[in-house]
Formats: structure tokens, C-alpha cells, sequence
């Protein structure tokens, strides 16, 4: 039975987080399902100068990513079709990651609003019992934003903020070198295999 990863990328700014994530699982053979919220299509556009259009998705997604998507198995589903599998939890997936995930999102996912299919999503998988993990990017945080992260840590998803850590590449890190570790942890997270990063190796200042 396919059981994909869904892909929940919402308004946040960190798209190079998703793509990094989407590549990830591609290389290690995984199923996808993708979900873009609308607002994402503008951190898409602004920090990629290329657009995400439903119909064009493929097109698109090649351009995002940088790469030819040969055989991936990805199914995209746009983010108003509140009647597409993943919005029911008879529809078989492994686990779901909001990356990056608006506070928006945040909020919604936490007081079961699903205002659109990412947000429903997620929702059925932490019903389900399922491995969610939500990547947050904003700061500084109020106390709302804080507690819906809490709802969302005792609702059982995994919180795993877009905080890169430098001591795999030391301070001269290039941005790629930082996105790849959060997209690392994240993978871990969802159990996928990759060689994002180099693991700690109990010895300081070792690169
Ligand atoms: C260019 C741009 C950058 C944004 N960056 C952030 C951000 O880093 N974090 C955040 O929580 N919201 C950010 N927002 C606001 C969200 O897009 C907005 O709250 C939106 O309603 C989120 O909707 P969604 O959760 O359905 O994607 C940004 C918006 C734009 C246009």
C-alpha cells in the first residue's frame, strides 16, 4: 500500500527549508503528497522569483527544487480541496511535516480550525495518532504563539523550530550548510534516512 509523507508548506518564510526537506525525501525513495497553502505561493515567489501554481505544479516544483523529479512519486493536492485524501484518516500516510509552518498555521492546526486541506491534514494525523512534526519560523514569539506550540507538543506532534545548529559545519556554515541541518533534523524526525549533516561525533572541533 503507498503510504506517502505529506508535505504541508505554509506562509512561513523558510522555503528553502521545504525544498530541502522535498529533496530529501525524494533521495531516499519516499512517497510525497503535497499541500501549498495559498499564502505560501507568495514566500515561494518572493524567495525563489518563481511562482507555485496548482495547474502548473510539476513544472513548478522542478523549477523550486532545482532538479529533474525522473520517477519521484509525489501527488499534489491543492490546498482548497478539502475533499482530497488527506483529509481523511481512512487516506494511509507514514506521517506529515508543516515545513515551514506559519504561526497562522500554528494556530489553526492547534485549535482544530482546518481552514484549508494542510491544516485538516495535519489534524488527522494527530487524531490518528500519526507522526506530525511542525517546523516553526517567526521571532520573537508572543505568549499565544507559545501556547499553541504547546497544544501542538501535547497533541503529540513533534516541535522542531527552524533553529540551524553550526557545530556540524563551524562558524563559516554556508546558508545551504544550515538549511540542510534543520531539513536533517526534520528527517530524522519523520524516521527518513539521509546525509544532511555530519552527526555529532563526541569530539570537539571535528569537521
Ligand atoms: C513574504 C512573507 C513572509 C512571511 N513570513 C512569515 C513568517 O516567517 N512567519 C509567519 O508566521 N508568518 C509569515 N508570514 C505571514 C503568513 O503568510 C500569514 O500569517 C498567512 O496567513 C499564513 O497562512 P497559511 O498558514 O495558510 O500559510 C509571511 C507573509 C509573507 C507575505
Amino acid at each position: 500500500m503507498r503510504k506517502p509523507t505529506i508535505v504541508g508548506v505554509s506562509g512561513a518564510s523558510g522555503t528553502p527549508y521545504a525544498a530541502a526537506v522535498l529533496r530529501g525525501l525524494i533521495d531516499a525513495g519516499e512517497s510525497i503528497d503535497l499541500v501549498v497553502s495559498r499564502a505560501a505561493r507568495l514566500t515561494i515567489l518572493d524567495e525563489t522569483g518563481h511562482a507555485f501554481r496548482d495547474a502548473h505544479w510539476k513544472d513548478d516544483l522542478t523549477t523550486w527544487l532545482g532538479r529533474d523529479l525522473g520517477g519521484a512519486d509525489i501527488v499534489h493536492w491543492p490546498a482548497g480541496d478539502l475533499a482530497a485524501g488527506p483529509s481523511s484518516g481512512s487516506y494511509p500516510a507514514r506521517g506529515m511535516v508543516v515545513v515551514p509552518a506559519s504561526t497562522a498555521a500554528c494556530a489553526g492546526i492547534a485549535i482544530g480550525l482546518s481552514k484549508d486541506l494542510l491544516q485538516r491534514a495535519a489534524e488527522v494525523h494527530l487524531k490518528e495518532r500519526r507522526r506530525v512534526v511542525v517546523v516553526p519560523r517567526e521571532t520573537p514569539v508572543t505568549r499565544s504563539h507559545l501556547e499553541h506550540l504547546i497544544a501542538l507538543h501535547d497533541a503529540g506532534a513533534v516541535v522542531l523550530p527552524a533553529s540551524p545548529g553550526f557545530y556540524g559545519a563551524g562558524a563559516s556554515a554556508s546558508a545551504q550548510q544550515l538549511i540542510d541541518f534543520v531539513a536533517g533534523k526534520i528527517l530524522d524526525a519523520l524516521g527518513v534516512e539521509h546525509t544532511l549533516f555530519r552527526r555529532w561525533t563526541g569530539e570537539l572541533g571535528a569537521r
